[in-house]
C-alpha cells in the first residue's frame, strides 16, 4: 500500500511512471533508455543539467577526444557515422550522443536535480524526489530504478595546507576549456591521470608554464603502438594470455615507444597497468603528447605539495615555487551517496559492491549502469542487459497484471 498518510507527500507532485526513473542522461542513461524503447518500455529520465551528456558539453576541455578506437566507443545499435575519424573528438562524440537521443525519441526531463531515492518496504516501490531548477519539487513512484549518474558525477577538490591563502585562480579540470587565458602564466597542475597530462599539454600549447604535480606513481602508455591502438592490442592478447603477461608485454611495448619513464620523474606502480585498474580502478595514462613535452622540460614534473601560501607553492622536497594559478586536475567521484538511501548494492564510495560481472543488477528493481570503470564499452554491455531485464519482468508483469493494477495505482498517475 501507498503511504499517503505523509503529510509531505501532499506538499509535491506525485507522478506514478509505469516503468523505470532513469537518474541521469549521460551515454549510460541514453544507452538504457534506447534499449528500453526499442522493447516498447515506458520510463522517465531524469537530468539535473539542461542538456544530454552534460559532463561532456559543460565540464570537459575543448581539445578533448575519445581516447580509445571510436568502435570501443559507441552504444549499442547505432553506429558513429563512417566519416568520424578513429578517435572522434568531444564536439563530434556530442553531436553522436545528441542524434543518439534524437534517433530513440528520448526526451529528458531536463533541470531536475535527484535529491533521494528510497525503497518503500510497505509498498514495495522506489520513491523518487527531485527538485527543479525553479524550485519546484516532485516524487516520483516506480518498481524499477536505474542509476546512471556516472563514475564522474563530481570533481574531487583536495584540501591542502594553505590553499585558501593562494590568492591566485584556482579551477578544478572540470571548469577548465583551454589554455587561453593563461598564456604566459606559470600553472600548477596537480594530478598526472589522462586529465593532469592534457591540460598541461594543451598549457604548453597555448604558450603557458605548466608545472605538474606527480605525487605517487603513474603507468603511461601509448595510445598506440607500432600503428595500432594500445587498448586494441591488449584486447586481443587478453584472449589468449593471463592478466599479468599482458601487462608485462604492454610495459615491454611501452618501453619500445615512449623510453623509461621513471628517467623524467614518473615513477610505475608496481602492478601492471591492467591488474591496477582491475583492483583500484586507476585509468593508466594514454599519451599523445605530453610525455615529448616533459622530456623537452615545457612540462616540468614536480613531487608532492606540501603547502600553498600567497602566490607560492611549497613542495615536499622543499622546493619553492611561484605561480600564478591552479589547475586541480585531482580526479572525480561519484555522488550515489548523496541521494541513493540503500547501502546493501552500493557501498560508501558510491560504486557497486560487487565488481564486475556482477555490478549492474540490486535488489528490488534496483539497477546500475557505467560504474564498472569500463569507460563506454563497459556502459554499452551494462545497459543492454539491464534494458533486456526489465523489458522481461515487465512484459510478464504486463500479461499477469493487466486487469489487475489496485485502483490506488490508477488515481496517482501524474497529479
Ligand atoms: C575528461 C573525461 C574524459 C573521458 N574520456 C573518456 C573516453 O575517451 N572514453 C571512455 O570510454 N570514457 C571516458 N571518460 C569516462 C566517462 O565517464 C564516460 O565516457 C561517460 O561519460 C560515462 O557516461 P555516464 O552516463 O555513465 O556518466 P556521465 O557522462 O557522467 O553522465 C551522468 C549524467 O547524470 C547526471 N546526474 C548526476 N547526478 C544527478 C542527479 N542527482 N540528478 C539528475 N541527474 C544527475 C549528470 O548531470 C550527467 O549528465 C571520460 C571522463 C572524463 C571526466
Ligand atoms: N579521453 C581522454 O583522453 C580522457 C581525458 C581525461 C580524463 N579521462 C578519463 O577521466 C577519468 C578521470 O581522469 P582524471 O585524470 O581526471 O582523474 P584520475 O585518473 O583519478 O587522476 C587523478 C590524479 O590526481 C592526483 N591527485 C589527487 N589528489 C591529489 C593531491 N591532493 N595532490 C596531488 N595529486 C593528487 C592523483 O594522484 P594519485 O594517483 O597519487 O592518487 C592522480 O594523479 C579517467 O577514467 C580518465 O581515463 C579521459
Amino acid at each position: 500500500m501507498f503511504s499517503f498518510s505523509d503529510a509531505d507527500m501532499f506538499s509535491r507532485r506525485c507522478v506514478w511512471v509505469n516503468g523505470p526513473v532513469i537518474v541521469g542522461a549521460g551515454p549510460s542513461g541514453l544507452a538504457v533508455a534506447a534499449g528500453l524503447k526499442q522493447q516498447g518500455v515506458p520510463f522517465v529520465i531524469l537530468e539535473r543539467a539542461d542538456c544530454v551528456a552534460s559532463l561532456w558539453q559543460k565540464r570537459t576541455y575543448d581539445r578533448l577526444k575519445l581516447h580509445l578506437p571510436k568502435k570501443f566507443c559507441q552504444l549499442p545499435e547505432y553506429p558513429f557515422p563512417d566519416h568520424y575519424p578513429e578517435y572522434p573528438s568531444k564536439r563530434q562524440f556530442i553531436e553522436y550522443l545528441e542524434s543518439y537521443a534524437a534517433n530513440f525519441d528520448i526526451s529528458p526531463q531536463f533541470n531536475e536535480c535527484v535529491q533521494s531515492a528510497k525503497y518503500d518496504e510497505a509498498c514495495r516501490l522506489w520513491r523518487i524526489r527531485t527538485v527543479c531548477r525553479g524550485g519546484s519539487e516532485v516524487e516520483y513512484i516506480c518498481q524499477w530504478l536505474v542509476v546512471a549518474t556516472g563514475e564522474n558525477a563530481e570533481g574531487v577538490v583536495p584540501e591542502i595546507d594553505g590553499l585558501k591563502e593562494f590568492g591566485g585562480e584556482v579551477i578544478h579540470a572540470s571548469d577548465y576549456k583551454s589554455g587561453e587565458s593563461f598564456r604566459g602564466k606559470k600553472v600548477l597542475v596537480v594530478g598526472c591521470g589522462n586529465s593532469g597530462m592534457e591540460v598541461s599539454l594543451d598549457l604548453c600549447n597555448y604558450g603557458a608554464k605548466p608545472s605538474m604535480v606527480v605525487r605517487s606513481s603513474v603507468h603511461v602508455l601509448p595510445r598506440e603502438v607500432f600503428g595500432k591502438s594500445t587498448f586494441e592490442v591488449a584486447i586481443f592478447l587478453l584472449k589468449w594470455l593471463p592478466l599479468w603477461l599482458v601487462d608485462k608485454v604492454l610495459l615491454f611495448l611501452a618501453w619500445t615507444v615512449l623510453g623509461k619513464t621513471e628517467n623524467y620523474g614518473l615513477k610505475r606502480p608496481s602492478v601492471g597497468p591492467f591488474e591496477l585498474k582491475n583492483t583500484q580502478g586507476k585509468t593508466p595514462v594514454l599519451d599523445i603528447g605530453a610525455l615529448e613535452r616533459i622530456r623537452s622540460g615545457e612540462i616540468q614534473v614536480v613531487p608532492a605539495i606540501k603547502k600553498f601560501s600567497c602566490g607560492n607553492v611549497e613542495l615536499v622536497n622543499g622546493e619553492n615555487l611561484e605561480i600564478d594559478a591552479v589547475v586541480l586536475a585531482t580526479g572525480y567521484c561519484s555522488n550515489v551517496p548523496y541521494w541513493l538511501q540503500e547501502s546493501e548494492f552500493f557501498s560508501k564510495n558510491g560504486f557497486p559492491k560487487s565488481p564486475f560481472p556482477n555490478a549492474w543488477k540490486g535488489k528490488a528493481g534496483l539497477y546500475a549502469v557505467g560504474f564498472t570503470r569500463r569507460g563506454l564499452s563497459g556502459v554499452s554491455a551494462d545497459a543492454v542487459q539491464i534494458s533486456q531485464d526489465i523489458a522481461m519482468i515487465w512484459k510478464d508483469d504486463l500479461k499477469q497484471k493487466k486487469q489487475k493494477v489496485p485502483n490506488h495505482r490508477r488515481c496517482i498517475s501524474t497529479f
